[in-house]
C-alpha cells in the first residue's frame, strides 16, 4: 500500500499507517491548467491525499484530484481511497435556493465515477454528526476532527472552561469537546441572510468567571466567529479562545486573532495557525478499515 501525497501531511499519514510515501508534483501552466505528476511506482492499493493550503483554490484542487485518480487507475491502482482532509464544496450540502447545485454530492459522484473507491474526510460540514456520509451512496467516511481539538485542549490547564457552539448546528462539535474536557457546553442562536450573507446572533448566557472556548467546524469570512466573540464579551467571560477544524481564509484569521486569548485551527488545511493535527485520527480510521 502507498500513500500518494503532495506534502508533509501525506508523509505523516503514510508513517502513521506504515505505508510507503510517494510524492506527487503540482504544476500549473501559465494559462491556469494543472498537470500533476506522480513521482514513483504505483501499487494496487493507494491512498491519495491532496493537502491544501491558503489561499484555497477549490476548482483547481478538484480537477487535480480527479486527474490523479484517473492517472493512478491507468498506472494499475485497483483500490483508490481519496483522503480530502477538507471536503471542498461541502458547505453547499443541499440546493438552498431553486436553481442551485447540490455541490457536496456532485463532488463525491464525480470522483467515484472517475475511479475513487472510498472517500475519507474530516469534520465534513455536510452530515456533520455522522461517521459515514450517505449523500452519494458510495463509501464515504467522516472523521471527527473535534476529537483532535479536544485532546489538544485537555493538555492545557483550564480552571473553569465552558464550550460554546455558535449555532444549533454546532451541537455535535461542542458536545464532543465538552465530553473530552468533562465540562458543559452552550449553543448560541444564529440567523444568516442567504442573500446578503449578514449574520444575526443571540445569547443571554451569563458566563461570569468562565473560560469560554468557542469551537466551530469552518471559519470562512470570520463573521460568525466575530459575532460570537462580541456576544461573549458582553457575557462577562473571563477569557475567550477559538478553535476550528478548518480555517479556509486568511481574512477570517486576521479578523479573529486580535480579540481572543488563543486561536488555533487543525491541519486539514495548511495555515499559519494549523497547530492541531488530525493525522493520527485519520490514520486510525484508515487502519480500522483495511
Ligand atoms: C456554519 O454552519 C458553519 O458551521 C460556520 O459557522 C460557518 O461556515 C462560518 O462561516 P463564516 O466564517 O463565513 O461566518
Amino acid at each position: 500500500m502507498i500513500v500518494v501525497g503532495n506534502d508533509s501531511f501525506g508523509e505523516r499519514l503514510a508513517k502513521a499507517i506504515d505505508a510507503t510515501f510517494v510524492q506527487f508534483e503540482q504544476r500549473t501552466f501559465p494559462d491556469g491548467e494543472v498537470c500533476p505528476r506522480i513521482l514513483g511506482d504505483v501499487d494496487k492499493d493507494v491512498i491519495l491525499v491532496n493537502h491544501v493550503k491558503l489561499p484555497l483554490e477549490p476548482n483547481k484542487y478538484l480537477i487535480e484530484t480527479l486527474f490523479l485518480v484517473k492517472t493512478l487507475q491507468e498506472l494499475g491502482a485497483e483500490n483508490i481511497d481519496v483522503v480530502m482532509p477538507y471536503f471542498i464544496y461541502a458547505r453547499q450540502d443541499k440546493a438552498f435556493r431553486g436553481g442551485e447545485p447540490f455541490s457536496a454530492r456532485y463532488v463525491l459522484e464525480t470522483l467515484h465515477k472517475s475511479g475513487m473507491s472510498r472517500f475519507f474526510t474530516v469534520s465534513s460540514h455536510t452530515e456533520r454528526d455522522k461517521d459515514k456520509l450517505t449523500i452519494s451512496g458510495m463509501p464515504a467516511f467522516n472523521v471527527n476532527g473535534f476529537v483532535s481539538i479536544g485532546n489538544y485542549l485537555k493538555k492545557k490547564k483550564f480552571s473553569d472552561p465552558i464550550i460554546v457552539g455558535p449555532d444549533e448546528g454546532a451541537e455535535h462539535f461542542a458536545s464532543t469537546v465538552a465530553d473530552i474536557l468533562d465540562c458543559k457546553y452552550i449553543l448560541l442562536e444564529k440567523h444568516r441572510d442567504l442573500d446578503t450573507g449578514e449574520i444575526e446572533m443571540k445569547s443571554n448566557h451569563d458566563l461570569h468567571g468562565k473560560e469560554a472556548i468557542i469551537v466551530d467546524d469552518i471559519i470562512s469570512s470570520g463573521g460568525t466567529m466575530l459575532n460570537t466573540i462580541n456576544l461573549l464579551k458582553k457575557s462577562n467571560a473571563k477569557s475567550i479562545s477559538v478553535y476550528a477544524v478548518h480555517l479556509v481564509s486568511e481574512k477570517g484569521m486576521e479578523k479573529i486573532s486580535p480579540h481572543v486569548r488563543e486561536f488555533l485551527a487543525s491541519d486539514t488545511i495548511e495555515t499559519p495557525i494549523s497547530r492541531i493535527s488530525v493525522v493520527e485520527q485519520l490514520g486510525e480510521k484508515l487502519k480500522t478499515l483495511r
